[in-house]
């Protein structure tokens, strides 16, 4: 195992004051390893101006400006997406034709879009399906998918190749959890995972009209498909989160100041959407995330291989220190000021998790990665607030029970690309491409 140092994810790697100058959050050479810039926002202003997508965007970088920001949420709003597919653009305009043609369904916020109260109407349905029971029950599955894909990883480096973890292990297990929890059958799997990706084409990149339209047509497909799967619950209810969905109520007197509808079809699409979005290129970025950080520290390695339970906290300091949404946008409401930052009404802004989580006023050496440190949970990877991420539950034990079971399972594993690791080039969803691996089995280990 390498000693620590050249990772993409080192911040030691300063850029110079000009550097800063010439920071585009759309460069792909910059999200290989943009935590240094990050650093130097922080230092500076707090608050950095940049110029991508022809408006100024503001990244805001310090943790309790970003804690502040996340929780305040009248005067920073969630409808950054309004008008996407409305107006004259000719993307609107392409987009709308298609969905007219192929019998798409209409595209309509939910919960990462909107603001309370209509956001809370939302949280409090979707909490009736995706319950903390509905998330507990898919340990033994989520135990199950990983050895069966350490077992796949043993027998594949076997011959002494390199095998590729984000293809073989971070990409099926979260794609496979989620399709558990919604009951979508293993032989639809391809499709879903094929879905997932097209809902998350055009996100924090700059991809081209066609290529938007392409992934739109796959987001149609994936309309299709669940609108069936709704409407057969409704007729023929089963026990899972769909049903659920389909079934979920709010009583007249519960709902302050918001509809107490249920969820209508459209509804229903865009949340089953923003679970795939959410739940799923995040957690292969994480599991990734986490196993460049064990292979870069050779004695949490060590630690975790004897007390696989570790791997709680190991997840943890991984998720702080590899954000896997590096930030999330907001709009501004009315004209306000952030430090020494104006921001008018209108204005794009960025809350920058993976900047907050290296705050060092919070924590002390940042950028080092110490399982179990103090204050380990109070990174805001999965957001706060209102949009505090509904899937926290779920990605920490899916990241919690891969830990644990790469302890168990295997004495090493090596990175054998790591001088060749490429990141996403995305500045929401950032992740490695491709790690090559090569594990070793430990002794006498059990088979799941
Ligand atoms: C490591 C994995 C994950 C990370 C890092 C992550 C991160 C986040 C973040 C930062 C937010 C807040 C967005 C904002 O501030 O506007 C969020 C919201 C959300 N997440 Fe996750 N997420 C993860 C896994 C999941 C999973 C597994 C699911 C579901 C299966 C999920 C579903 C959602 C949904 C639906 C929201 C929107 C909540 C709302 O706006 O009220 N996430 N997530």
């Amino acid at each position: 195992m390498p000693v620590s140092g050249d990772s993409p994810n080192d911040a030691s790697l300063q850029p110079s004051e000009s550097d800063l100058d010439e920071f585009n959050l759309f460069d792909p050479e910059i999200q290989q390893c943009p935590h240094g810039y990050y650093a130097k926002m922080q230092n500076e202003e707090g608050v950095f101006e940049t110029d991508a997508l022809g408006t100024p965007i503001y990244l805001v970088t310090r943790y309790e400006d970003v804690a502040a920001c996340a929780m305040n949420t009248s005067l920073f709003s969630s409808r950054f997406d309004a008008g996407s597919m409305e107006g004259n653009s000719e993307y609107a305009r392409r987009a709308q034709e298609l969905y007219e043609q192929e019998g798409g369904f209409e595209r309509v916020g939910t919960m990462l879009t909107v603001d309370p109260p209509e956001h809370t109407r939302y949280r409090r349905l979707v909490s009736q399906a995706f319950t903390p029971k509905a998330i507990t029950s898919l340990e033994p599955t989520i135990r199950k998918l990983a050895n069966q894909l350490i077992d796949q990883l043993i027998s594949g480096t076997a011959t002494g190749q390199s095998l590729d973890f984000v293809e073989l292990f971070a990409v099926p297990l979260p794609v496979a959890v989620i399709a558990k929890a919604l009951n979508v059958p293993d032989d639809r799997l391809s499709d879903f995972k094929r879905w997932s990706d097209a809902s998350v084409a055009g996100i924090g990149t700059n991809i081209s009209i066609d290529e938007r339209l392409a992934a739109d047509r796959e987001v149609i497909e994936y309309q299709k498909y669940f609108a069936d799967q709704l409407e057969l619950r409704r007729k023929t209810p089963q026990n899972d989160i769909l049903t659920d969905l389909v079934n979920a109520q709010i009583d007249n007197d519960d709902a302050e100041g918001f509809d107490s509808a249920p969820l209508n079809i459209a509804e229903m699409l865009s949340i089953i959407q923003q679970l795939l979005v959410a739940g799923n290129q995040t957690t292969t970025h994480l599991l990734g995330e986490m196993l460049l950080l064990l292979d870069e520290h050779p004695e949490q390695w060590a630690r975790l291989a004897e007390d696989p339970l570790y791997g709680k906290d190991v997840a943890d300091e991984a998720l702080r220190l590899a954000a896997p949404t590096q930030g999330m946008f907001r709009v501004v409401s009315q004209d306000t000021q952030i430090g020494s930052t104006t921001l008018s009404a209108g204005s794009k802004v960025v809350l920058m998790y993976a900047a907050a989580n290296r705050d060092p006023e919070i924590w002390e050496h940042p950028d080092t990665f110490q399982p179990g440190r103090e204050g380990q949970a109070k990174h805001l990877s999965f957001g706060k607030g209102a949009h505090y991420c509904v899937g926290a539950g779920l990605a920490r034990l899916e990241a919690r029970i891969v830990a644990e079971t790469l302890g168990e399972r295997l004495s090493n594993i090596q990175v054998t690309n790591r001088s060749e690791l490429r990141y996403i080039p995305s500045f929401v969803l950032r992740g490695p491409q491709r790690i090559d691996v090569v594990v070793s089995a430990k002794e006498a280990a059990g088979n799941g």
